[in-house]
């Protein structure tokens, strides 16, 4: 399949659909969403159809319509993935490395343990893992596993990347958890939006971990860019991961992205991603994630969306000036 591809996607207008759909427009391909209408953003040229994946014959709209590919951003019940109603060549099911067994080792390749399958919503990683199962059921060979990490760029709705530049814009001294090289790994939505659709375009299928390679940024670069962006007077004042662990502060959620080195670093931050990369995955430097995400909050006010079934992220202030205080 080569260029002016017709794209259906499934979802597309809050975060990674979003990106999805606004790459594919940049090619020039025809693109199709599907969703029940409750975000206004869809690009010009977008054919917009109305469905609702979780109802009985809610994807009539798609009744005599085929594509050569679709892109699925689903992230609930996974009986509704690669419905019978879908007529395509390609399936690109956006899946998660959340799919393999923990403890992950350090390193991990597409050939590491799975879990197993659930349709218990949430069960988040045997849903996904069974969503991977009806694309693949569906789809054999024609079915492909982005298996993403963390995701990061504009649009974000779980609020990491907001939370930092908001913290940082306020301002003071911030509490910063080390290790200053702790090496990081994401993916920005933006360039797993253009790899997902080159590899449609050159017909890949199966499973494929796609965050940058380990230490594509470091805790260090990620916070100062976010003071250079914001233009902040904020002082990142570094702490040892023991410090911020013996205050109780739950790492990835109370302080995001970061994970003290150990199991769950390794297993969040040190993926293999060869494949990934042997097929063209281009990740931007963070400087221009970080200042992308940074207009975006600007222009929508400063507050970012909150997906409805995900916790908030961030560390109350007190509990920061508590940790800040103990610091020598
Ligand atoms: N964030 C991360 O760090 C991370 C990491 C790894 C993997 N992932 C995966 O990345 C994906 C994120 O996708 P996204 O939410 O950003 O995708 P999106 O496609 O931008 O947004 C979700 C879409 O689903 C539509 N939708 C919701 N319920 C629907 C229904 N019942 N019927 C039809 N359409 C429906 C929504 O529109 P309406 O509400 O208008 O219907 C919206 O267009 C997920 O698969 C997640 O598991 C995320």
């Amino acid at each position: 399949m080569v260029g002016g591809m017709r794209l259906l996607v499934l979802g597309g207008t809050e975060f990674v659909g979003r990106a999805v759909v606004e790459a594919a427009v940049g090619r020039g391909w025809g693109v199709t969403v599907l969703n029940r209408g409750r975000n206004a953003a869809i690009p010009p040229g977008v054919v917009s159809l109305r469905g609702d994946r979780t109802v009985r014959d809610g994807l009539a709209a798609l009744d005599g319509l085929s594509f050569d590919a679709v892109v699925d951003t689903w992230s609930w019940d996974p009986a509704v993935v690669a419905p019978p109603a879908v007529s395509a060549g390609w399936y690109a099911y956006i899946s998660s490395r959340s799919v393999y067994q923990w403890p992950v080792a350090a390193g991990a390749s597409e050939s590491a343990s799975l879990v197993p399958p659930s349709t218990d919503i949430s069960d988040y990683a045997g849903i996904k893992r069974a969503g991977e199962l009806a694309a693949v059921e569906a789809f054999g060979d024609r079915a492909l596993l982005v298996r993403a990490g963390l995701i990061l760029g504009p649009h974000e709705n779980i609020g990491r990347l907001p939370w930092w530049l908001t913290r940082i814009a306020r301002g003071g001294d911030v509490l910063a958890p080390g290790p200053a090289s702790l090496p990081l790994q994401y993916i920005d939505a933006r360039d797993l939006a253009n790899w997902t659709l080159s590899a449609l375009e050159a017909g890949l299928g199966g499973p494929y971990n796609l965050v940058s390679p380990s230490g594509h940024a470091t805790m260090s670069a990620l916070l100062s860019a976010c003071v250079s962006v914001t233009g902040s007077a904020a002082t990142l004042r570094w702490a040892e991961p023991a410090a911020i662990l013996d205050a109780g502060v739950a790492p990835w959620t109370e302080l995001p992205i970061w994970l003290p080195p150990g199991e769950s670093h390794d297993a969040m931050h040190t993926s293999d991603v060869s494949r990934a990369v042997a097929t063209g995955l281009r990740c931007r430097p963070v400087t221009e994630t970080v200042a992308d995400t940074w207009a975006w909050l600007e222009s929508i006010g400063g507050v970012a969306p909150q997906r409805a079934d995900r916790p908030p992220v961030g560390l109350d202030p007190d509990a920061e000036a508590a940790i800040l205080k103990g610091l020598s």
